[in-house]
């Protein structure tokens, strides 16, 4: 039997809706087909995005999308994307599969889409190839309410008022495809491009997030930081967020493997260098504390999810992958870091929303299905805006490979808007089930509700099955006084709500 302390009296850290962001890039079928269809589509849609993708995003309650890559961002120039669609330039998309982008998904959809689903907005700017004039008139054209020649421009494309631009990353993975800059050069470029991100509605500044590092290079976080925070006693903080890059590759040395035929080593494999986001997020921000004492500066994981050979006979550039249990257990594992350090990750974006990476949508002309990573989001939706509650879990090593072994078990709980707490639990262990016992510090729980996804390792969900992997109720628990014993089956993301 594994205990798990909960301490429901002692808070630690508020955890922003938005650890459970998304992202969405001009890549593949991810915005055209995946979101948007076109006003003209057979495909059922509101101002061309699909009613299926939308309702079920809101359902989940996407907290925030960012947009446009990514990649792509540092060859965007968001002008070719408004006005009317037939004079809208077209471009090949040298990044992803060298297709046409016909620029018909611009800065206004991106607005339609967020407005569509009530979320928040982070727009990714372009420093790569993108000059500061072009930066500075995006922002000017999404946010400016008076008279000037941009926010004119929004008006005469049919909308009067600003839209409000929460996040704004200036540049993305500037360390590489967006300019294979050094990071003392980019922190340079960071602090000028920022300028000109100005704060035209005083009621909701713009948070501004600056390119961070690729997984470990600590010399980039540092470096970036060092130029970045230099300031001089009147000059305020140039800097909001940090982004962190880190994907899950089941092997090392790049190779990615198939997403659904895999062995039992590479389950724990895959489970491992998940669990490695901890030690990444502990070490840039040891790295952040000494240039942000006051712990202003949110860490951003701005892209992490799973990377796999895309699914045989795709376009190797599109990155379509399916999504099993093994994928489920990667989000909450991830998850319950992010809550776990929500005194530092302000924000986290798993890559990416619709048919690229680990999805939590797929669509085929207009079949949709959730995938198992869906399911998880949707059951964490209960920590969004919660209070993390100080806990421990007991845990053992598994695995099959010394080199690669974790523990059985990772957990996050959380006192919810609702009063309650909600305690989810990932199960690593491929074979078995345990026993959990939870104590909740001198609080009698009244009634508990759970809800579960689990399955056979490789189990997904396809067009022809798409419920083999879905939120099962679990009842599989007793209460007494203030413990709960749990029964957990192997390979599962639990949810447990008990009400206290
Ligand atoms: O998500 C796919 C790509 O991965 C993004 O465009 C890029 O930022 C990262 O390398």
């Amino acid at each position: 039997m594994f205990n798990l302390y909960i301490n429901p009296k002692n808070t630690k850290g508020h955890i922003n809706p938005e650890l459970q962001g998304h992202f969405s890039e001009h890549l593949g079928r991810c915005i055209y087909e995946g979101l948007y269809v076109g006003e003209n589509s057979e495909i059922p849609n509101v101002n061309g995005m699909r009613k299926d993708v939308v309702e079920a995003l809101k359902e989940m309650q996407i907290p925030v999308l960012r947009w446009p890559g990514g990649c792509f961002a540092d060859e965007y120039h968001w002008r070719d994307g408004v006005g009317p669609k037939e004079t809208r330039k077209k471009m090949i998309n040298t990044h992803w599969g060298g297709v046409v982008e016909d620029n018909s998904f611009g800065t206004n959809e991106f607005m339609e889409l967020t407005e569509q689903l009530g979320c928040k907005r982070y727009i990714n700017g372009n420093v790569g190839s993108g000059t500061v004039q072009e930066m500075s008139e995006w922002v000017e054209y999404m946010t400016f309410k008076g008279v000037s020649p941009m926010a004119d421009m929004r008006k005469a494309n049919g909308h009067e008022e600003p839209w409000q631009v929460d996040y704004f990353g200036v540049g993305n993975e500037n360390w590489g495809c967006g300019g294979n800059m050094t990071p003392d050069f980019y922190g340079n470029m960071y602090r000028r491009y920022q300028t000109y991100v100005r704060n035209y509605d005083g009621a909701h500044p713009i948070y501004k997030i600056a390119c961070g590092a690729n997984a470990d290079d600590y010399d980039w976080t540092d470096g970036v930081c060092a130029a970045a925070f230099r300031k001089a006693e009147w000059q305020h903080g140039f800097m909001d967020g940090l982004s962190l890059h880190y994907y899950t590759l089941p092997f090392d040395w790049g190779k990615k493997g198939s997403a659904t035929d895999f062995d039992e080593k590479t389950w724990y494999q895959t489970l491992s260098k998940t669990l490695f986001m901890e030690e990444l997020i502990n070490r840039h921000a040891a790295i952040l504390d000494k240039y942000d004492k006051d712990h202003k500066v949110g860490l951003i994981v701005d892209e992490w999810g799973t990377w796999y050979d895309v699914e045989p006979g795709t376009n190797p550039g599109f990155l379509y992958q399916q999504n099993t249990v093994r994928d489920a257990l990667v989000a909450g594992i991830n998850l319950n870091i992010f809550n776990k350090h929500c005194d530092r990750v302000r924000m986290a974006n798993i890559a990416q929303l619709v048919n690229v990476l680990q999805s939590v949508i797929l669509t085929e002309g207009p079949k949709m299905v959730k995938t198992p990573t869906y399911h998880v989001f949707n059951m964490y939706k209960h920590h969004q805006d919660a209070e993390l509650l100080d806990s421990f879990i007991e845990t053992e090593k598994i695995g099959v490979d010394e080199k690669r072994m974790v523990p059985n078990l990772t957990e996050s709980v959380s006192l919810g808007k609702d009063g309650k707490v909600h305690i989810t639990i990932t199960n690593l262990s491929a074979t078995n089930g345990y026993e959990v016992r939870a104590v909740l510090a001198d609080t009698p729980v009244k009634a508990v509700c759970g809800e579960i996804v689990t399955g056979e390792i490789h189990a997904h969900n396809t067009f022809d099955a798409p419920e083999t992997v879905k939120t099962e109720s679990f009842t599989d628990m007793k209460t007494s006084g203030n413990e709960i014993c749990i029964n957990i089956p192997a390979a599962s993301v639990l949810h447990i709500a008990a009400e206290i």
